[in-house]
C-alpha cells in the first residue's frame, strides 16, 4: 500500500498555496489553512491545530510579501514572516513533525557578481528581507535536520498579483509600460516551485538546510516584461507592437530598496532531487498557455 504523508499547508490562500493544493501528489493529504483557518502570527492556535491535524510535514506558505509596504509595517511583516515561522517550528518540534519553509533571494544585498550559494552571506536591503532572513533563522535552530528552507525568486503564475499580471493589466489599458532594467534576477513559474516543493515534502529528512529554486537563466525586469509582450502577444493575450522601455532603477524610485543581482545557485537543488531546471521563457510559455486557456474558459 502507497504510505500517505499528511501536509499541512499554511497560507493556502496565497498565490503558491493555491497552487500546491491544485498540484498535490496522490500520496499526499493535505490539509489547507488559509490565514483564517490558521494564523500563523497567533502563538495560541497552532499548538492546538497542529495536534488535531497531526501534519507529518508542514509547508509554509504564508508570508507578508509587501516588499514597499514592509518598509512602513515592520511590526506586521515581522510577526508574519519571522515570529510566524517560529510559531510553526515550536509547534512541528512538539509532534516531531517536519517544516518546509519558502524564503526569497532579498535575503542578498545583491552585491555579488555569481549566482549566490545557500551558505553565502546574506545581507538584505529592507524589511520583508530583514523578516524573511529571521524566520528562516529561527526554523533551522528550532527544527536542525526536521527542516528545509526552500528560497525562491521572482515568482509568476496565470493568476493572483504578480508582475506577469500587472504588466498583461498595464500592456493592454496603455499599450506602452518603461521598466527597471538594471535589476537582475531570474523570473519564477509558481507551478515550477510547487514540483519542487512537493518533491521535498515527500523526500523525507533532507537535514536543516537552505536550497534553492529558480527557473533557468537570468533576466533584467524590463527583459521579463518584453518577453511578455512577445509571448502574450503570439497567444492572443494582448494586442502586438506593445512599446517596452528600459529605465534605471534611479528613474522608479521606491520604499524598499532591492537587490540589483539575486540569482541564486540550484545546483544542490538539482542534485537533491534528481531535476533540472528549464529556462524562465520556457516556462513562461506554458504559463502564458494556461492563461490563454483560462481566458477561453
Ligand atoms: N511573490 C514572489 O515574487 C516571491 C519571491 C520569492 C519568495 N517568495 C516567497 O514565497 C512564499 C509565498 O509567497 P506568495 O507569492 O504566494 O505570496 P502571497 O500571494 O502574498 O501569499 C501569502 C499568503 O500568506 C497569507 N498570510 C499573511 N499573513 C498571514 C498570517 N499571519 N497567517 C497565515 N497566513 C498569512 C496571505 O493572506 P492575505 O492575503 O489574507 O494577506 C496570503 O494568502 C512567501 O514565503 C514569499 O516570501 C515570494
Amino acid at each position: 500500500m502507497m504510505r500517505r504523508t499528511t501536509v499541512l499547508v499554511a497560507g493556502a490562500g496565497g498565490q503558491v498555496g493555491r497552487r500546491l493544493l491544485a498540484s498535490a501528489p496522490r500520496e499526499a493529504d493535505v490539509v489547507a489553512c488559509d490565514r483564517r483557518a490558521l494564523d500563523i502570527a497567533d502563538a495560541a492556535a497552532i499548538g492546538p491545530a497542529l495536534e488535531r491535524i497531526q501534519p507529518d510535514v508542514i509547508i509554509n506558505a504564508a508570508a507578508y510579501t509587501a516588499v514597499d509596504r514592509a518598509e512602513s509595517e515592520p511590526e506586521v511583516a515581522l510577526a508574519t514572516n519571522a515570529t510566524g515561522p517560529e510559531n510553526l517550528a515550536l509547534a512541528a518540534r512538539e509532534l516531531g513533525a517536519r517544516v518546509l519553509h519558502i524564503s526569497t533571494d532579498y535575503v542578498f544585498d545583491g552585491r555579488g557578481s555569481r549566482p549566490y550559494l545557500p551558505d553565502d552571506q546574506t545581507g538584505p536591503l529592507g524589511v520583508y528581507g530583514r523578516t524573511k532572513l529571521q524566520g528562516e533563522a529561527a526554523v533551522i535552530r528550532i527544527l536542525s535536520a526536521r527542516a528545509t528552507v526552500v528560497r525562491t525568486s521572482w515568482l509568476y503564475d496565470a493568476q493572483g498579483h504578480n508582475f506577469f499580471n500587472t504588466m498583461l493589466r498595464l500592456m493592454s489599458e496603455r499599450g506602452s509600460v518603461r521598466v527597471v532594467n538594471d535589476q537582475i534576477g531570474s523570473p519564477t513559474a509558481v507551478g515550477s516551485l510547487c514540483r519542487v516543493l512537493w518533491k521535498f515534502a515527500l523526500a523525507g529528512n533532507l537535514g536543516g538546510r537552505i536550497y534553492h529554486w529558480t527557473d533557468g537563466g537570468a533576466a533584467s525586469w524590463f527583459e521579463f516584461a518584453r518577453a511578455i509582450a512577445r509571448q502574450g502577444a503570439a497567444r492572443g493575450l494582448l494586442a502586438d507592437g506593445v512599446a517596452v522601455t528600459p529605465i534605471s532603477t534611479f528613474e522608479y524610485p521606491t520604499p524598499a530598496r532591492r537587490p540589483p543581482y539575486s540569482l541564486l545557485d540550484c545546483r544542490s537543488t538539482v542534485s537533491a532531487l534528481g531535476l533540472s531546471q528549464r529556462p524562465w521563457e520556457e516556462e513562461l510559455g506554458t504559463v502564458c498557455d494556461e492563461l490563454a486557456a483560462l481566458r477561453r474558459h
